[in-house]
């Protein structure tokens, strides 16, 4: 997963890191003093984390070792640790810890408990854990389409398929002047209800859910946008 993927990420990825920083920049100056710190789980090629302001001291965290080398040739301020982000115990707790761009989809539903610890026990009292996700409904319309789009002088399609129990695989096959890649990346997806009951068992006691501008909230929107708060 993300392996051969990893130096075509960023290319295709267009303009999606920007809304995602200023995002959590924004929902950051919530706490109402400095942020000094952020911890971001599956940071990738650090495409977010770079958005930042330079004055955060920033942690990334990912188990794809070519997505974590792309951010290090790219010279992302931040110290890139390679590892699974259910698993994670850094001994220290941060202002904001962020898990954007459906990353925690990326998890099987059983181990996203495991996901919500890992933020609850590195952030600071005060802090703000932030996250998006694809909602069942977005995945479960997106299964049977495929899209081809063109890329840095690669053609990429990918393909969705419903693979039951609440898992999506992503086919992606990436063509162009080297041999054709083909990865497949799976997503799973969780009811709104669930991830409320899990976040609160986690000890999250005040959760803010958003379907981005003018959208309801519910199992239908395209994404949810959650910040949470001890
Ligand atoms: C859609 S990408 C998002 C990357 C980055 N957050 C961004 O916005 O560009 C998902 C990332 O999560 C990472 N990932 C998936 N499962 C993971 C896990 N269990 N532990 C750590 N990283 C994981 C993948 O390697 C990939 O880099």
């Amino acid at each position: 997963m993300y392996s051969g993927f990893a130096r075509f990420y960023d290319v295709l990825q267009g303009g999606t890191p920007e809304p995602f920083a200023a995002w959590i920049e924004r929902r950051a100056a919530e706490l109402g003093r400095e942020v000094e710190s952020i911890l971001e789980l599956g940071c990738g090629t650090g495409a977010v984390l770079d958005l930042l302001p330079a004055a955060w001291a920033k942690v990334g965290i990912d188990v794809s070792p070519e997505m974590l080398e792309i951010a290090r040739i790219k010279g992302v301020d931040a110290d890139l640790i390679e590892a699974d982000i259910r698993d994670i115990a850094l001994d220290r707790r941060f202002d904001v810890i962020a898990c954007v761009y459906d990353t925690v989809n990326h998890v099987p539903v059983s181990d996203w408990p495991r996901v919500f610890a890992v933020a609850s026990g590195h952030l600071e009292t005060d802090g703000m854990f932030l996250f998006d996700m694809n909602t069942l409904g977005h995945l479960c319309g997106g299964a049977g389409r495929s899209e081809t789009t063109v890329a840095g002088g690669s053609t990429v399609t990918i393909s969705i398929s419903d693979e039951r129990d609440d898992r999506y695989d992503w086919h992606v096959r990436i063509e162009g002047d080297h041999d054709p890649i083909d990865e497949t990346i799976a997503e799973y997806g969780a009811s709104l209800t669930d991830v409320r009951r899990m976040l609160t068992e986690a000890g999250f006691t005040r959760v803010e859910v958003s379907g981005g501008r003018d959208r309801p909230v519910d199992d239908e929107a395209p994404r949810l946008f959650f910040a949470c708060r001890r």
